[in-house]
This record gives structure tokens, sequence and C-alpha cells, in this order.
């Protein structure tokens, strides 16, 4: 994200890097879309609609199987399932250029989360992810993909 540290020579590349548009909202959609935007904590239009444009952009990445992308997957299980804790184990050491992390968290008497950091291509990130996902004994799985490659 482009930032400012207010420096005379800091502004001036930053002024030379934006450009300022005006757009054109009839009232009644602008007055929802302020109203929005200040339950969501935002502190300008400006900042809104940034977000707004960056979300865009990356749907249209995730589309795109050889971008670049991370990704949490995030599964609930239960860890008495039969061998199911070994092959996630042995699924992320097989797949060594992907998972670069992982968190487990111990629910309850029965359940543990865990959250397992991918990085890489969306195509391959997506296949290790189907992969642990899809084991049996797996309660609930789901991957949340960020590209990389968005300005
Ligand atoms: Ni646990």
């Amino acid at each position: 994200m482009l930032r400012c540290c207010k420096t005379a020579l800091c502004k001036e590349i930053y002024m030379e890097r934006v450009e300022r548009i005006g757009v054109s909202l009839d009232k009644p959609l602008l007055e929802k879309f302020d109203k929005l935007i200040g339950q969501q904590g935002y502190q300008s239009r400006s900042e809104a609609i940034r977000d707004l444009v960056r979300e865009q952009l990356s749907e249209e990445k995730l589309e795109d199987s050889s971008a670049d992308a991370v990704a949490a997957v995030c599964l609930v299980y239960d860890h008495h399932a039969s061998n199911l804790m070994k092959k996630l184990t042995a699924l992320q050491h097989s797949h060594l250029l992907q998972v670069i992390s992982s968190l487990h968290i111990h629910l309850g008497e029965h359940d543990c989360m865990e959250i397992i950091v991918l990085k890489g291509r969306i195509g391959q990130i997506k296949k290790v992810a189907d992969s642990i996902i899809s084991q049996k004994g797996v309660k609930l799985g789901k991957i949340n993909l960020v590209p990389t490659e968005i300005v």
C-alpha cells in the first residue's frame, strides 16, 4: 500500500504516483455508501473506494491459477479420528514448498482447530488445500485465498 511519511521528498514522490478522480453518484446511493463505510469504520470515502477496487482486482486474480498467493486453510476435526493427525502431518511434510506455517488450537475435549498457511501459485495451493480438507474426519474445512500481486 502506498504511504507517505510527510517529508517534502516523500510527498513529492507520493503525489506523482497518485491520481485524483471525480466520481458521480446519485444521492440515495451515496447516502447508503456513507452509512455502510461508517459502520465499517472507514475514516474516508477514498480509503473505502481503494479497498473496493483492490477487492475486485483480487477476485479477478483468483481466477488465474498461475498467480502467486497465500492462503489460510482452517480445519476443525476430532483428534480421536483414526490416524487423521498423522495424515495431516504427513501431508504438510510432503508439501514443504507450499506449507509455510501451522497453528493448532485445542477447542475442547475432542475437537481441534488447525490453521495451515500455504504459499505458492493459486493452482498448487488449491490442490494441497483440497487434499487436506477432503481427509476423512475433517468436520469443517475452509480456504481463504489472498493473491499477493495486488497493488
Ligand atoms: Ni488439539
